[in-house]
């Protein structure tokens, strides 16, 4: 066997499992058959009265199935084949006859999980890399191989759902104050005691297991309290989904027909499910995205082969909000030294402030230990006067948006840092080449823009001028994909890619609620569409007067095609700022956003009445943004359809579902596309005039990706 190892201790058959060439376990079809094969064994050999599975990998048992032979399946039947394979393996665990141990260290996930669910006993060690979950959902499938039967008989149906409708995964600890693991012990240890317990259980030893309590089993033991939890499930997917990802109903499905009707039924549900979701475009979509995100965690954005430079110690000029958010997620994630540039040392202390808030944050929930909670606070340090600038490697400038400021900034830092030091600018609309034609070498610059707040958004957009050197692009790549970001390396132009596609999107709202829409109706259009949150509300995150700035640089870049209503000044002229003032579109109470301020239509200068219809306001703001979409990837602002999908997805949340702007023109096709926009150039101006490639893509046949299924 080429993945398998097997070896008898004790009467006790210790399977050890090591994918070669891998650097984590997957459950290929070649894994199965060699599975198969133990289990005859353990059949067939009367000696042997127990089995133990373990991995031989360093911190993985196993990753999950074969995603690659997942997305192979072209029909309905192959897929529920391909399931069905899967269960009845699967079920061997269970119905072998003498017990089975799971020995887990390291990520324990998908059908990895679902095999462990099968055996009599799991072990888990305290390795802090040791996960265990049902990642299913998150490429739209279900877990089909026992996931919904196995996890809600061993941890109660609630606990259940809370692991499989969210895809997410627990740590070892947590495994085993659920239940979900027997046992926790020190990896060094794994494999003698999961012997051990193998010994016991087959001398006929039955373990304790966790009982549900009386809450638990009113609500789960009965079927009314069952009937309870699956309505609330149902409700709680639809308000988070809106019904656009079927995943998780499926699944809530098949746990409560495993539950009601018998482990049989349920399996059998979870089959047709997984092949009705399979064929689909959502899992289609996700699991497009899954593969874009790793290919692009291999991507440095330059063509050939350049070694990315080494950035030890990072220089951040301008502590104000997105200076301190850079800095702290440099010290947390990368364990960098950061070094503050500010003009006083009261605006250093508020920068320093963020970061140790956010440390101690960490401490308190125990996510940092005390010893490198200390570390941590000694990375981070300011200045006045540009001391310490000379060891950085480099420097981000997060000053005030204005071109004369940044300018003279890179100007002192071509004194004050090392030759080879990168400059970069987190700028949201100011050109890179602007800024670096201040400065003697322009092929130290670079964009490295962020999304706020820096702790959490995940995208980086990395902008790269006609003169950015490709070792300088490589580097700064490098460096954002270590602060855990999802980087993309996108043109020069203004806006870049993702404040591009956003401008005539915000600016179409604005329009809209001049000729009456209501502003609850625009941001609910949007949210129902699958955005996080609605224009309106987007608007009154990032600031009134930022949009206002925003859309004033684009519309200087592009003319009337991009002209911003006048109303949105307005409001910023009476001092509504937006969430940050705590005056805007909404009313606040105590800092907490409430209702629509309805005093806001006056100012804006409209009058709310039943204004554009549903449809009309839909096909507005979603054709202005895939409109300026292909217009952007027609000027190459982005390298790749991937690219521009990806930060479309992690800059402003647009619906995963869909796979991304340009993944939803080629579902929609050209020819439709190019309908609707003719339609809306029709009636509401040249704003909508289709971009050149749209049209192209309808004479050719083609689209945005080379495939438009794959
Ligand atoms: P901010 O006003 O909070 O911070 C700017 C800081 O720069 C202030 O603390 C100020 O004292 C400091 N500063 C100004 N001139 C300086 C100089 N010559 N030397 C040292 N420090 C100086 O502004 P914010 O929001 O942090 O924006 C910073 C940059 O980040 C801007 O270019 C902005 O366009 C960009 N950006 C902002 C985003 C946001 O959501 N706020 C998102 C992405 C980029």
């Amino acid at each position: 066997m080429a993945a398998i190892q097997i070896r008898s201790v004790d009467e006790v058959l210790v399977v050890t499992l090591d994918l070669p060439g891998e650097p984590v376990n997957k459950i290929t079809s070649g894994v199965r058959d060699e599975i198969e094969e133990v289990f005859r064994t353990l059949r067939s050999d009367n000696s042997l009265k127990a089995a133990v599975f373990i991995s031989g990998k360093k911190d993985n048992f196993i990753a999950g199935a074969d995603i690659e032979e997942f997305v192979a399946l072209r029909t309905l039947e192959s897929a529920r084949r391909l399931v069905q394979t899967g269960q009845q393996l699967i079920n061997q665990f269970e119905n072998i006859g003498k017990p089975v141990v799971a020995a887990i260290n390291g990520a324990c996930l998908g059908g990895g999980l679902e095999s462990a669910l099968a055996c009599s006993y799991r072990i888990a060690t305290n390795n802090p890399k040791t996960s265990l979950g049902l990642p299913e959902i998150q490429i739209g499938i279900i877990p089909a191989a026992g996931g919904c039967q196995r996890l809600p008989r061993l941890i109660g149906v609630r606990a259940a759902l809370d692991i499989i409708l969210a895809g997410k995964s627990v740590d070892a600890k947590k495994a085993r104050r659920l239940g979900l693991v027997d046992d926790l012990v020190h990896p060094a240890e794994l494999e003698t005691v999961a012997i051990k317990a193998a010994k016991k259980l087959a001398g006929g030893w039955k373990p304790k297991r966790k009982s549900a309590g009386l809450v638990g089993f009113v609500l789960e033991g009965t079927s009314p309290g069952r009937r309870l939890v699956f309505a609330l499930a149902r409700k709680q997917v639809l308000k988070k989904t809106r019904g656009n990802y079927p995943a998780p109903l499926a699944a809530i499905d098949a746990v409560s027909t495993g539950l009601s009707d018998g482990l049989k039924a349920g399996l059998a549900r979870e089959a047709d499910h997984f092949a009705i979701l399979a064929m689909g475009d959502v899992s289609r979509h996700l699991v497009q995205i899954f593969f874009a995100t790793t290919a692009l965690k291999k991507d440095l954005g330059v063509e050939g082969d350049v070694v990315p430079g080494k950035v030890n110690a990072l220089g951040v000029v301008g502590a104000g909000f997105m200076g301190a958010g850079i800095g702290t997620v440099a010290a947390l994630k990368a364990g960098s030294d950061v070094r503050f540039q500010e003009s006083s040392w009261d605006r250093i202390g508020t920068g320093l402030g963020h970061a140790r808030a956010e440390f101690r944050k960490r401490l308190k929930r125990r996510r940092l230990s005390k010893h490198e909670h200390r570390d941590l606070s000694d990375l981070v340090s300011g200045t006045t006067d540009w001391s310490g600038f000379k060891r950085v490697d480099l420097v981000i400038e997060a000053v005030f948006e204005d071109l004369k400021v940044k300018q003279e900034v890179f100007k002192t830092l071509e004194e004050k840092t090392k030759a080879d030091c990168i400059l970069a600018s987190n700028t949201s609309t100011i050109q890179i080449a602007e800024i670096a034609s201040a400065v003697a070498n322009p092929e130290r610059v670079i964009g490295m823009h962020f999304f706020s707040p820096v702790e959490k958004m995940p995208l980086l957009e990395v902008i790269v001028t006609q003169q950015t050197s490709a070792q300088v692009t490589a580097t700064s790549v490098a460096y954002g994909r270590r602060l855990g970001k999802t980087v993309i390396v996108v043109k020069d132009r203004p806006g870049f890619w993702v404040n591009r596609i956003l401008s005539p999107y915000m600016n179409e709202a604005g329009k809209l609620l001049e000729e009456g829409a209501l502003i609850e109706d625009l941001d609910q259009s949007m949210v129902e569409f699958g955005f996080p949150v609605g224009p309106i509300t987007l608007l009154e995150e990032v600031g009134l007067d930022v949009g206002v700035k925003a859309s004033g640089v684009m519309h200087g870049a592009f003319g009337d095609r991009m002209k911003p209503v006048a109303g949105i000044q307005k409001l910023v002229d009476a001092g509504r700022l937006g969430r940050k003032n705590g005056k805007g579109f909404f009313l606040y109470e105590k800092g907490k956003k409430k209702g629509v301020d309805e005093s806001v239509y006056e100012i804006f200068g409209s009058r709310p009445s039943t204004g554009p219809s549903a449809e009309e306001v839909r096909e507005r703001l979603v054709f202005s943004m895939l409109n300026e979409a292909a217009l952007a990837h027609q000027e190459s602002v982005v390298r790749s359809a991937r690219d521009g999908d990806i930060g479309a997805i992690f800059g402003i949340g647009y619906p995963p579902f869909l796979g991304g702007p340009l993944r939803y023109m080629d579902t929609l096709g050209a020819s439709r596309v190019i309908e609707v926009l003719t339609a809306l150039e029709a009636n509401h101006g040249e704003r909508f005039k289709a971009a050149l490639c749209i049209k192209e893509q309808v004479e050719s046949d083609s689209g945005f990706y080379e495939n438009k299924k794959d």
